[in-house]
């Protein structure tokens, strides 16, 4: 025996399940997560996305089925997308009231009201024909301050349509200042902004391009943030901040939990972390191999985001995720 050795016992607090509950740090809540749907036009029945297992890209019907399930199952809000039939230079179907997205938004503001926080992304990428997240100068590059007028204009017809937050993910410089204009012009004062603060060029993105059918050739580096650079990414949220943003998002989350942390500490307003595609489709290939234990993994996977400080979580895994905690 070696006697009083060793002298702490950490092992102690974790002994049993009721005392490790006792202890625990953590606690997932189904109403911190928010469930990302996408709407294609035209569709009359929900279509698989490969890449994605068991997520689809909703009929009209479907899209308004889903959604109120996923409310009735305790989510805290529904992301919505849109995947238009025809695109064009511009991106016309993200502005036009009767696009896609708009008309999913009107659908389900009508369907759910106020019972959950209903919000869209407020990017052309899906609508454009080049697959940018903006309009093309005569070089072709992204022209920042011609896509902020789009911007400004899809945001209108957005909240015209329902939606309480809008969510500007083009990282175009001072796209939030110029929304808040927009909406506050407009007369919709009250609908709010969960801004893409600090969104990484990210090789995750890709079972999204799926997703929505994406023209894109190339990639976004010239306006999402470089996967090493973190002091970036608070001031972009700093600026965000600034310009009205009432929520702010550092996306991808998994391989930047240490920029959601920063954020976290930083930010003034809520923080929200964006549990992606590939993330998604990273452990769902796992888990269908028998590698990995799908439920344990991925109550890991957000348990760990919000540990890093995220106060709301944008998952692929909401609704289950959320019967899970129940
Ligand atoms: C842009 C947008 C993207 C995602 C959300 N909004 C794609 C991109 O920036 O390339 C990705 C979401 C995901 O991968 O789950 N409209």
């Amino acid at each position: 025996m070696v006697g009083v050795f060793p002298e702490h016992r950490p092992r102690r607090l974790r002994g049993t399940a009721a005392i490790r509950r006792l202890v625990s740090e953590t606690t997932l809540r189904p109403r911190q997560l928010i469930l990302p749907m996408f709407v294609a036009e035209g569709a009359d029945a929900p279509k698989p996305i490969a890449s994605m297992p068991g997520v689809v890209q909703h009929s009209r019907d479907s899209l308004r089925k889903a959604a109120v399930e996923a409310v009735r199952a305790g989510v805290g809000g529904l992301m919505l997308f849109g995947v238009p039939r025809t695109h064009d230079a511009v991106g016309s179907g993200a502005t036009d009231p009767d696009g896609v997205l708009n008309v999913a938004l009107r659908d389900l503001r009508a369907e759910l009201g106020d019972d959950t926080v209903l919000m869209a992304d407020t990017c052309l990428d899906e609508f454009t024909d080049h697959g940018h997240c903006g309009v093309l100068d005569s070089r072709g590059g992204v022209d920042n301050d011609a896509t902020l007028q789009r911007y400004a204009e899809m945001a209108v017809a957005q909240a015209e349509a329902g939606a309480h937050l809008l969510g500007p993910s083009g990282m175009m410089d001072g796209q939030v200042g110029v929304i808040r204009k927009a909406l506050d012009g407009a007369g919709y004062a009250e609908t709010g902004i969960l801004a893409y603060s600090a969104k990484y060029a990210s090789a995750f993105y890709g079972p999204f391009r799926e997703a929505v059918d994406s023209q894109l050739n190339g990639d976004r580096k010239t306006y999402q943030q470089d996967p090493g650079n973190a002091r970036e990414a608070l001031r972009e949220i700093e600026l965000d901040v600034a310009e009205g943003a009432d929520i702010v998002m550092v996306k991808p989350a998994l391989s930047y939990l240490d920029v959601v942390s920063a954020a976290a500490q930083a930010s003034p307003v809520p923080v929200a972390a964006y549990n992606i595609s590939g993330e998604y489709a990273m452990v769902e290939a796992a888990a269908a191999n028998g590698w990995v234990d799908r439920e344990r993994t991925v109550l890991e996977v957000l348990t760990s985001i919000s540990r890093a400080g995220a106060d709301l979580i944008l998952t692929y895994w909401a609704a289950e995720a959320t019967a899970w905690l129940d």
